[in-house]
């Protein structure tokens, strides 16, 4: 499926569409077996993502991602960094409540992509727009 890919270096995808969205899928799902993520965590990495990702079009406008195998000496994991240029984030406690949505949706995207990963951070204004990290460590 990743034929050609060097998931050693940083992989790069634009997110501007759905079609995007299930590239991102792939391509982190195809990392978490590169750094020998159990299928559960591999899922739970895989489900963030796609969260995350959707975000990024919906609210963002569309934006970018770019997944990294990181290495802490100990162990391995999967960086993803979701970037847009969009509005951003106003109040981010009250965007992490479960169930509190903007768009009509479950309000349950961000709140469950924070509890499906090992780290997770934003960064996010108006000027600049948001940008979310979240790593996922093997065990
Ligand atoms: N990249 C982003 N830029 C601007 N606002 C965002 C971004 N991501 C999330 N938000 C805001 O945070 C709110 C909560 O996001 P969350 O993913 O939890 O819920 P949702 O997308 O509305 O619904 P769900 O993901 O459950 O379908 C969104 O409704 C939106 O207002
Ligand atoms: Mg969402």
């Amino acid at each position: 499926m990743t034929t050609g890919v060097d998931l050693g270096q940083p992989q790069a995808q634009a997110i501007r569409s759905d079609e995007d969205v299930v590239r991102v899928r792939q391509l982190v799902r195809a990392v978490a077996v590169a750094v020998k993520l159990s299928l559960v965590d591999q899922t739970k990495v895989v489900t963030a993502a796609s969260e995350l990702a959707r975000n990024t079009l919906v609210y963002g406008g569309g934006g970018s991602v770019e997944v990294v195998i990181v290495d802490n000496g100990r162990r391995k994991g999967v960086q993803i960094v979701f970037a847009d240029s969009g509005p951003g984030i106003p109040d981010l406690d009250l965007a992490l409540t479960d169930g509190y949505t903007t768009g009509g949706g479950l309000g349950l995207g961000l709140s469950g992509a924070r509890r499906l990963v090992d780290e997770f951070q934003i960064e996010t204004s108006a000027e600049t727009g948001t940008r979310i990290t979240v790593t996922k460590w093997s065990r």
